[in-house]
């Protein structure tokens, strides 16, 4: 997608412990990218990790730290992205309870990861309060900060979807001068009766179902208008697309066009299919989990021939290894002329050396926790200095200033 402007990304992540090389592949390289071209604010989800986790919270501060390093250690920085915690910027929370007031119940209930997710974990309960409101919060997350972009793997774009949907929702609950709905009725009763129900049909239709063509039939509408004025036109759009002031953007969701990436077990690495290898994961266990990795199951023997379309370390192979590789792969493989363990060790080698530097950042950093304390306050305090103002401008525009 073709990015224009100078827009805020922003994106979360729920502490889970240490992170392994499909979040390193699959987000982290995104954000590195990303933190260079804008104005990046990432933060880690407690909060979100509690709607799952609240019977041990304990557990959740750990990850959180160990989560911070991680990214740390890959290079994200500090200098460019705000990095924060979630629960340490309260203002989200204000704002998801002045959204959970306005938001039509059938709206969560709909987002498909909420029976999804019911459905497959059962060793919870889910049929919780705050369960149910997970992507108002993420919502709240997202448009505190005005952010016109947000990184998410496929899984997350309906929550994002949502957000939209809540933010011009708000917009056009809110974000109205006093007297400009009477005055946007008398403009639409000039264009006559016929035309003034067609525009009230059309605009419902956009407002509530988000429908475009409505809107631009709408519009062409108010354009083909002879008898009104300039003034009277800008207020018909503007009642249109739902109000005068735009007070939260409507963000977008910038899917991470990632190949999945494979765990040792070939399936996607996934901490729930324990399959996974830590970003910072001791050599020699890393090591060990390749050696005993499953192969095609063809080659029982160092003689009998292989296929690598199906065995688990050619995902790998064709991940980290150049054409000269692959090709020794291919060649030995079907001709039995190289055995697994010797297939195996280029891929060794290259995640080890694609870890060590991160290793190495990640223990000066966990060496030295005050150094990491120091960034995530001075990332709150950034965050928060934003979060602020938004609410500022969410209270008066819902009048809620007792001054
Ligand atoms: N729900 C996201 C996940 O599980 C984490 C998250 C929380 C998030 N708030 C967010 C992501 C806001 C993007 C923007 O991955
Ligand atoms: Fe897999 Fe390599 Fe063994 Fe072939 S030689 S089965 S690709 S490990």
């Amino acid at each position: 997608m073709a990015i224009t402007g100078n827009q805020r990304v922003l994106s979360g992540m729920r502490p889970s412990g240490q992170l392994h090389l499909g979040h390193y592949h699959g987000v982290l390289k995104n954000w590195l990218k990303l933190q260079n071209e804008y104005e990046c604010f990432f933060f880690v989800a407690d909060w979100h990790a509690l709607t799952t986790e609240y019977e041990n919270p304990q557990a959740i501060s750990e990850s959180v730290w160990e989560m911070v390093i991680d990214w740390l250690a890959v290079g994200i920085n500090p200098g460019s992205a705000k990095i924060f915690i979630q629960s340490r910027v309260p203002e989200h929370a204000e704002l998801h309870l002045l959204l959970s007031m306005m938001t039509p119940l059938s709206w969560l209930e709909r987002v498909p990861t909420y029976k999804d997710q019911q459905e497959k974990i059962l060793n919870k309960d889910l049929s919780t309060y705050g369960f149910l409101g997970y992507p108002l919060l993420q919502t709240s997350d997202i448009i505190i900060y005005k952010a016109g972009y947000v990184p998410v793997g496929e899984d997350q774009v309906a929550h994002v979807e949502l957000s939209r949907e809540i933010a011009r929702r708000f917009n056009f609950l809110y974000g109205r001068d006093p007297g400009f709905e009477e005055k946007a009725e008398g403009a639409a009763n000039k264009m006559g009766k016929k035309n003034n129900s067609l525009y009230h049909q059309l605009r419902m239709d956009y407002q509530e179902k988000g429908d475009e063509l409505a809107l631009e039939k709408a519009t062409a509408l108010i354009e083909s208008q002879q008898n009104i004025s300039i003034g009277d036109r800008e207020r018909l759009i503007g009642y249109l697309e739902g109000g005068g002031k735009v007070i939260f953007p409507e963000p977008q969701a910038l899917l991470t066009h990632t190949p999945k990436f494979p765990g040792i077990d070939g399936q996607k690495m996934s901490k729930s299919y324990n399959n996974t290898i830590g970003l910072r994961e001791n050599p020699n266990a890393v090591e060990d989990k390749i050696r005993t990795m499953q192969t095609d199951p063809a080659r029982i023997r160092r003689k009998d021939s292989g296929d690598p379309e199906k065995c688990p370390v050619w995902e790998f192979h064709k991940i980290y290894s150049d054409d000269g590789v692959k090709n020794w792969v291919e060649q030995g493989c079907k001709t039995a002329s190289i055995g697994c363990l010797e297939c195996k060790q280029p891929v060794i080698d290259t995640i080890l050396k694609e870890q060590e530097p991160i290793r190495e950042r990640a223990k000066e950093y966990a060496d030295d926790p005050e150094v990491v304390r120091g960034i995530i306050s001075e990332g709150c305090e950034a965050a928060r200095d934003v979060a602020k103002e938004t609410m500022d401008e969410v209270r008066s525009s819902m009048g809620l200033t007792y001054k």
